[in-house]
Parts: C-alpha cells; sequence; structure tokens
C-alpha cells in the first residue's frame, strides 16, 4: 500500500503498469498487436468513358474519375507505392434497362481492365466491381421486373455474362457487389465453364444499405432514386451477416468483404470468426469524405486518422482493406 500523507492506507500500490510498455515509441513499436502494411490496401480507381481530363469529385476532395490514360499511370502509381490491388469502377456513356454496356467486351470498365492488366497485372492484383448499378438507366444493381422490382434470379444471368467478359479481359478478382441471392454460385459456375477457373471472387457478402455511399453515387454519376434496401442489409441486423458470409462462403467466394468498414467493425470481426478465407473490408467513400471535411476544418489530423481508421479495421479482423487512401497511405508507411 502506498502511503502518502493525504491517502495513508488508502490507494494500493499499482502494480500493474500498462503504461510502461508505452514509454517511448520504440516499445509501442515492438508490442503493437496490429501492423499496416502497404500489401493490405486496395486503391478504388474510377474511369469515365470518352473523358478527356481527370475531373474531380466534388463530394471525394483529391479522387477524380480517370480518362483511360489517368487510369493507367494512376494504377501504376499504386504499385509503385506497393499497394496490393486497384479496384476498377466505370462511368459508361450509355446506360440502358439491363445494362448492356456492362457486357460489352469494348465497354469502358471491360477496356479499363484490360489497359490496367496490361500496365500493372504483373505488379499487382486487378480486380473490377461486378454490378449492373453503374451500367443501367434506372441504377439499381440489377434488372428490374415489370412491377419496377429488381429481378434477382434474371439479374445471375447478367451477372455470370459480365463474369466471363471481365475474365476474358483479364481480371484478376471479380466483386459482385449486387447482393443478389447466390451471385457467387452463379459466376463461379460461369466463370469455370468458360474456363476462367483461376478468377477469384471477392463478394460483398455482407454490404448494408448505407448512407454512406453516397458520394460514391456522385463518383459514378449514379442514376438511382430511391434505395437499395430490398437487396442490401438492414444495418440493424449482425446474425443475417453471419449467414450471408457462409452462404457466399458455401457457394465458393475466395475472399468475403463487410461493408461500410467504421460502421460495421463489429461486423467485421464475426466475418473474421466465422470465414475460413480472408476478409475484406471496405472503407466507403463517406467514410472518405467525412475523415477528408474534417481534415480540411481543421478539426482533425488526416494522416493520423486514416492511419486509426486502417489500423482499427485491421484490429477488428480485415486482412485487406479497400480505400481510397490506399496509395498515399502505402507511400507513408513505406
Ligand atoms: C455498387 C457499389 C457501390 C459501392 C461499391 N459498389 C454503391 C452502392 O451500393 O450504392 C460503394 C462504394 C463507396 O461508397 O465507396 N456497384
Amino acid at each position: 500500500t502506498r502511503e502518502t500523507p493525504l491517502t495513508a492506507g488508502l490507494v494500493p500500490w499499482p502494480v500493474a503498469r500498462p503504461r510502461r510498455l508505452r514509454t517511448t515509441p520504440a516499445l509501442r513499436r515492438l508490442v503493437a498487436e496490429t501492423r499496416l502494411s502497404p500489401a493490405d490496401l486496395v486503391l478504388p480507381l474510377f474511369v469515365k468513358e470518352n473523358a478527356t481530363a481527370p475531373t474531380p469529385i466534388t463530394s471525394m476532395p483529391g479522387v477524380v474519375q480517370h480518362t483511360r490514360d489517368s487510369v493507367r499511370k494512376a494504377a501504376r502509381e499504386a504499385a509503385e507505392a506497393g499497394v496490393g490491388g486497384v479496384m476498377l469502377f466505370a462511368v459508361p456513356e450509355h446506360r440502358d434497362a439491363t445494362g448492356s454496356q456492362g457486357v460489352a467486351p469494348d465497354g469502358v470498365l471491360n477496356r479499363a481492365i484490360r489497359d490496367v492488366v496490361s500496365e500493372v497485372g504483373d505488379e499487382l492484383v486487378v480486380m473490377a466491381d461486378l454490378c449492373l448499378d453503374e451500367f443501367t438507366d434506372h441504377g439499381h444493381c440489377g434488372v428490374l421486373r415489370a412491377d419496377g422490382a429488381v429481378d434477382n434470379d434474371a439479374t445471375l444471368d447478367h451477372y455470370a455474362r459480365m463474369a466471363v467478359v471481365q475474365a476474358e479481359a483479364g481480371v484478376h478478382v471479380v466483386g459482385p457487389s449486387g447482393m443478389m441471392d447466390g451471385q457467387v454460385a452463379a459466376i463461379r459456375a460461369a466463370l469455370d465453364a468458360a474456363g476462367h477457373t483461376d478468377v477469384a471472387i471477392l463478394a460483398y457478402a455482407a454490404k448494408y444499405a448505407s448512407s454512406f455511399y453516397g458520394p460514391f453515387r456522385d463518383a459514378v454519376e449514379s442514376a438511382l432514386r430511391g434505395d437499395r434496401r430490398t437487396y442490401q442489409m438492414d444495418p440493424a441486423n449482425a446474425v443475417e451477416a453471419d449467414r450471408e458470409i457462409r452462404l457466399d462462403l458455401a457457394e465458393g467466394a475466395d475472399v468475403v468483404m463487410v461493408k461500410p468498414a467504421l460502421s460495421s467493425l463489429d461486423i467485421v470481426a464475426r466475418a473474421a470468426a466465422v470465414a475460413d478465407v480472408p476478409v475484406a473490408a471496405y472503407q466507403v467513400s463517406g467514410e472518405y469524405a467525412m475523415i477528408t471535411a474534417a481534415a480540411a476544418a481543421g478539426w482533425l489530423d488526416l494522416d493520423q486518422a486514416v492511419v486509426e481508421t486502417l489500423t482499427a479495421i485491421r484490429r477488428a479482423g480485415a486482412t485487406v482493406i479497400l480505400t481510397y487512401w490506399a496509395a498515399s497511405a502505402a507511400r507513408r508507411l513505406r
């Protein structure tokens, strides 16, 4: 017991002192339980058809819609920074009810896949979004029935064709983000039947209907009115996330993803407990916008907030993180 005049006999001497391991930067580094490395990070990239110059995205300061040339350059810079991969999204010139540009071999996304694979395909993992929403004139992730509802099973055929076209363009990993039931099985079967057994599936397994996708919808000039609550998950649910993850694993997912990241860290931890494959998390556009805006106002330190959030996502159990800061964070981590 510690003896001071005021507390004699009252305050126990702290025998256990966790602060001891926080004394110096070297000690803190030695005992850090979670480490980030550039290879964990995946950079999402937007490419806009027929764009003549990179176009800033107002709600995502620092992120642009790329031209065909600038996306190659961005992928090259990402590779030089040591990031693990890139995830391609496209903004097509023409949209229609079935998203036909998504399955056109010379559509903007499939051309971008070819370009980026030829630029950096040996150095990093080239992934592409596999979804209809960027290509449909109604902005939904699937085709619609006559009554306007998303037609789950008819959509699967479109995803299956899209997967094969992306594989033929050279993609390494497809990222089905539409949350249709059975999408992973449909895509795996189509890829295998076409001989693309090596193309992996990063499944958006637990993807919540989230307000944090707002800036992304600016980035892809989304045509969506309304919401995606009939297919994306209700943020109220966690047990349902376990089920979605188990289903995607059973259907052949190679990586399962949780999205958004910061508002779903509990789900990331559950995914890590359920899955026997790598778990990914997507630090989405709204997370990027929030931190960027607060930093621009001088209310927090950008670099510290980025490292802190990425570390928290890793600590929760994700080994792969999609983040718009992938290249800048990778440069700082090196
Ligand atoms: C759908 C898709 C979305 C995002 C990734 N894939 C948008 C949506 O579901 O509405 C969001 C990513 C982000 O907000 O950064 N193709």
